[in-house]
């Protein structure tokens, strides 16, 4: 049962791959279902509706999906960041998402709670990527949960259904605590 005094939350997850059959977006919509009580989830516009980074661009004014999105993120609680690693490191589509939010003002993650997940069909679960994604955030002055760190490795196996959702249910409890701590971490 909620907590009386629990405040109910509302969180966005931002999901870093483009790619119709994504892994990390089957595990970006089982999100909801894997939510303490109190807590709603739902996903920002995509990182594919933003134009490359250009100051030219933001001189004329920011592209409204840009504003759209800066907008939900500063309603919202706090924001769930799931993810591909490309190379390493964090994919070009949603860096150049964080560049422009970045250049909003008010800079729509200042404080923001935000936690990571990556997955990858390799065995290390786009840790890289993750450590990359920390550093951008420390400079966007967001407020990261550190602990527990999800990295879904082997997420091919992992998933299935139409649209695929994560099924594994040793992922999805370990998600579900994931969760549970950054509800209690936003909250405080
Ligand atoms: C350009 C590119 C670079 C990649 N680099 C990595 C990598 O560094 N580490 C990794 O685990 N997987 C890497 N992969 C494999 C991705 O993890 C895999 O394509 C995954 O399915 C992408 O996530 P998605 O299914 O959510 O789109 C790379 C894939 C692409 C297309």
């Amino acid at each position: 049962m909620l907590d009386s005094s629990a405040k109910p939350l509302r969180l966005v997850t931002l999901l870093g791959s483009l790619r119709e059959g994504s892994f990390n977006a089957a595990i970006a919509r089982s999100l909801p279902d894997l939510a303490p009580e109190g807590v709603t989830i739902s996903a920002l516009g995509s990182v594919g509706d933003l134009p490359h980074y250009d100051a030219d661009v933001q001189a004329e004014g920011f592209p409204p999906a840009v504003e759209a999105m800066a907008a939900a993120i500063a309603a919202a609680d706090g924001v769930i960041i799931v993810t591909p690693e490309y190379n390493y490191s964090v994919p070009g589509a949603l860096k150049n998402a964080l560049d422009w939010l970045s250049r909003m003002t008010p800079q729509p993650f200042i404080g923001k709670p935000v936690v990571i997940q990556t997955a990858s069909p390799g065995v290390l679960g786009g840790v890289r990527a993750q450590y990359h994604l920390r550093q951008i955030l420390v400079f966007l002055d967001a407020r990261v949960l550190n602990k527990p760190e999800v990295m879904a490795g082997g997420v091919a196996t992992k998933v299935g259904g139409e649209p695929s959702v994560l099924e594994d249910e040793t992922t999805r409890d370990f998600i579900a605590g994931q969760l549970a701590a950054f509800a209690a971490f936003v909250r405080r």
